[in-house]
């Protein structure tokens, strides 16, 4: 049998968020540590109470840290309109039984970090507020994260917020998103254009979301306005799920076919720009390429990992 790989997932719930959640607690070879919460697709009060509800709905005991309720600097806009009101749909379910910790993320992330140290990966699905205050808190983290994984940035330029260029993630907390991607040595991106790049034709991935299992059923239900607001808004075809692509890299690395290792920097200032990702694709500036930037990924490996997540039988090997 395969070792176990430790992981913490920092997520702020969030329909593609549940469905990357669901995937990390289908394999029988990972053990998520801990769900540390950001606020971003919605209020930190929802994103918290979103996670504790997919946990008691699929049963896992995984415990749950909130951090940070707004960006370091500047307030942001949620994505109420894409993913609900409260960020799953709106479905009305019952209040979850479960409770939060009472520990801050960011110091949650630290205690792991030294309790599997050279074992643990992070996979930052949501904005890097709580990761940029624990690596401000502790600014050895890095040494003891075997890998870091983050969604987030749009790597030329074709973004999905407002700001043209930008992408959600690294658009709603930019400070952050410098803070961690200036000081962490080395890191894996997914980013937006490659989610869309991997999005999957709706004749495919619809019948997926009817399986008979709970969390297809759950799933099924808080993904139906964002499903439909994807139909209206952009390709009435496909279906893209960021944080599930790069949960996918997380948990089959061998499937990635591509990465583009460069430097990359993050736009602070500029009224159009503000939370770009600037990816110094010709590596002209000389600046270490600390992001390894994921270009190509299995699509028969992503389906197989998703249908795992809804809890039915995978297809592709690995
Ligand atoms: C990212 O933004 C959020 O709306 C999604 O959950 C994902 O993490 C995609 O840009
Ligand atoms: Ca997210």
């Amino acid at each position: 049998m395969s070792k176990v790989l430790p992981l913490l997932i920092d997520t702020d719930p969030g329909v593609d968020d549940a469905l990357a959640i669901l995937m990390a607690h289908a394999q029988p070879n990972v053990r998520v540590l801990a769900l540390t919460i950001a606020a971003g697709n919605v209020g930190l009060r929802h994103t918290v109470r979103n996670a504790l509800k997919l946990l008691e709905v699929i049963g896992a005991d995984t415990p749950v840290f909130a951090g940070a309720a707004v960006p370091l600097v500047r307030p942001a806009d949620d994505a109420a309109f894409v993913h609900g009101q409260d960020g799953f749909g709106d479905i009305g379910y019952l209040e979850p039984t479960r409770s939060v910790e009472p520990e801050h993320a960011a110091s949650a992330m630290i205690r792991l970090s030294h309790q599997h140290a050279g074992e643990v990966v992070f996979v930052m699905l949501g904005p890097l507020t709580n990761l940029a205050i624990a690596l401000s808190l502790d600014p050895s983290l890095p040494e003891r994260v075997r890998r870091l994984v983050i969604m987030g940035g749009a790597v030329t330029g074709r973004g999905n917020v407002a700001r043209i260029p930008v992408e959600f993630n690294t658009g709603f907390d930019p400070e952050a998103a410098h803070i961690v991607m200036s000081r962490w040595p080395q890191f894996d991106l997914v980013d937006w254009e490659a989610t869309l790049a991997h999005s999957i034709p709706v004749a495919d991935s619809d019948p997926w979301m009817q399986f008979d299992s709970v969390a297809a059923h759950f799933y099924r239900a808080i993904s139906r306005k964002t499903r439909d607001w994807m139909r209206r808004t952009r390709d009435a075809d496909r279906w893209a799920a960021a944080d599930a692509l790069a949960m996918a890299a997380v948990l089959a690395p061998d499937a990635v076919q591509e990465w583009a290792e460069r430097p990359l920097s993050i736009e602070l200032d500029g009224a159009l720009t503000r939370g770009t990702t600037v990816v110094d694709w010709w590596q002209r500036s000389g600046a270490p390429a600390q992001a390894r930037i994921m270009m190509r990924f299995d699509p028969a490996r992503f389906a197989d990992l998703i249908k795992s997540g809804l809890g039915l039988p995978r297809d592709a090997s690995g």
